[in-house]
């Protein structure tokens, strides 16, 4: 019998961590014990109140919790975002409690997604913007983030406003560590108005930051169009937890509490009451800050030694480096450092290169989805022109971790 699955699933290629994994190998085979920036969990402990917050609230009988989420959970999320922010948002129709932010992100093309069937994507970005668009039926528009302009886009160089639908950013950013100012926030949404797309802000990292604390997008002087998604994972070392939110207009909350109750994404209710007391302590963000802050002093001197430039990461726990030319010969050469590639670790080009490698490519890159010809109508004008890369340096990100293993990538 033949099996006829999405064929979005057919175009993921091998995850290229399975290729670093097997260098590992290589190298532990030849007695090396390799510090390791490769994929994991923070290893940071989730502060014992927390902890305590989640143990005393599992009751006796279990019920399904609410996809629109405890109302004392959106009160305490709506309080952070006044304090943090100094922005008010409704905790009763502007908040939606997550389960963690990733399958918020993922979904969000199967809400989002109308006529207009194209989003944009950064360039290297979290991979999960664009999985989520193919797997909603959307295209992918590649917007490049290059280190001349601060690893934001160039918002003058995208010509694709009238195409898309959503138009995603993420700062602090993953994987290069930028921040962005409010004017970029302030013109994107501005533009977002004009244009009728909606900007989604992922602002997991926000809250890791070393010299001046990041704007968050729902401080434009507009928000119609702005949706922002946080998680308590980096936060508050609380991955496993999953716990997340998304903040934005009515309209869309409205959608999201329609949706999200068929999917079952809604966090339990013990997670939810340990999160009211995460998002109303902001003393051990403070302590989670310090301890990154320490083992980037730690590291970052001893890689830059080693030749390595550091080309970003202005915030995050990610350290961002130009190591002079392309990255995979690099970290082929360099095997005992266990540098691990920044790219967008998800898919391979034909030619062997993971788009979204430091060789930056076009504003006008554009991906049809799966199963879906260049020519068809639907797919984006610059989609069926055809895609191209431009040569470049490559980078590589490095997170940190401490030595029990792990880091930080879901
Ligand atoms: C940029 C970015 N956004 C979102 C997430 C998802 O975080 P979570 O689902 O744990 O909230 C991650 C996880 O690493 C991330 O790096």
């Amino acid at each position: 019998m033949s099996l006829h699955l999405s064929p979005v699933l057919a175009e993921l290629e091998q995850y290229p961590f399975a290729r670093l994994d097997d260098w590992r190998a290589e190298v532990r085979a030849r007695g090396v014990d390799p510090i390791d920036f490769g994929m994991g969990d923070p290893r940071e402990i989730t502060p014992p109140f927390i902890r305590e917050a989640l143990l005393a609230s599992v009751d006796e009988v279990s019920s399904y919790p609410r996809a629109s989420g405890l109302p004392e959970l959106r009160t305490a999320i709506a309080g952070w975002i006044d304090r943090r922010f100094g922005v008010t948002v409704d905790p009763a129709t502007e908040v939606v409690p997550t389960l963690g932010s990733k399958e918020a992100i993922f979904s969000f093309a199967q809400v989002a997604l109308g006529e207009k069937r194209a989003v944009a994507v950064p360039e290297p970005a979290y991979p999960v913007y664009e999985r989520g668009a193919l797997f909603g039926g959307g295209s992918v528009v590649a917007v490049p983030l290059r280190e001349s302009t601060g690893w934001l886009p160039d918002l003058d160089a995208f010509d694709g406003w009238d195409e898309i639908a959503v138009f995603w950013v993420c700062y602090p950013n993953n994987p290069t560590g930028a921040i962005a100012s409010p004017a970029f926030y302030e013109e994107l949404a501005e533009r977002s108005r004009a244009h009728g797309f909606l900007v989604c802000s992922d602002e997991a990292y926000s809250e890791l930051w070393f010299d001046a604390a990041p704007v968050s997008a729902l401080q434009v002087s507009d928000r119609t169009n702005v949706v922002v998604f946080n998680t308590l994972s980096k936060r508050s070392s609380m991955t496993g937890y999953r716990s997340g939110f998304v903040c934005a207009p009515q309209a869309i909350c409205d959608a999201l509490r329609s949706f999200r109750p068929t999917v079952g994404t809604a966090p339990q209710e013990f997670v939810q009451r340990a999160s009211i007391a995460a998002w109303t302590d902001d003393a051990h963000v403070a302590d989670v800050r310090a301890l990154y802050a320490r083992k980037r002093e730690t590291i970052l001197p001893a890689l830059e030694a080693g030749g390595l430039r550091l080309a970003g990461s202005a915030a995050t726990f990610y350290l961002w480096l130009d190591v002079g030319g392309p990255s995979e010969p690099f970290a082929r050469r360099r095997p005992d450092a266990l540098v691990r590639e920044h790219r967008r670790v998800d898919r391979t080009r034909h030619d062997g290169r993971h788009v979204g490698d430091g060789r930056v490519g076009r504003a006008d890159r554009r991906r049809c989805p799966p199963g879906r010809r260049r020519r068809d109508r639907r797919c984006p004008r610059a989609a069926r022109r055809g895609a191209g890369d431009r040569g470049g340096r490559s980078v590589y990100r490095l997170p940190l971790r401490d030595r029990r293993g792990g880091s930080h990538r879901a």
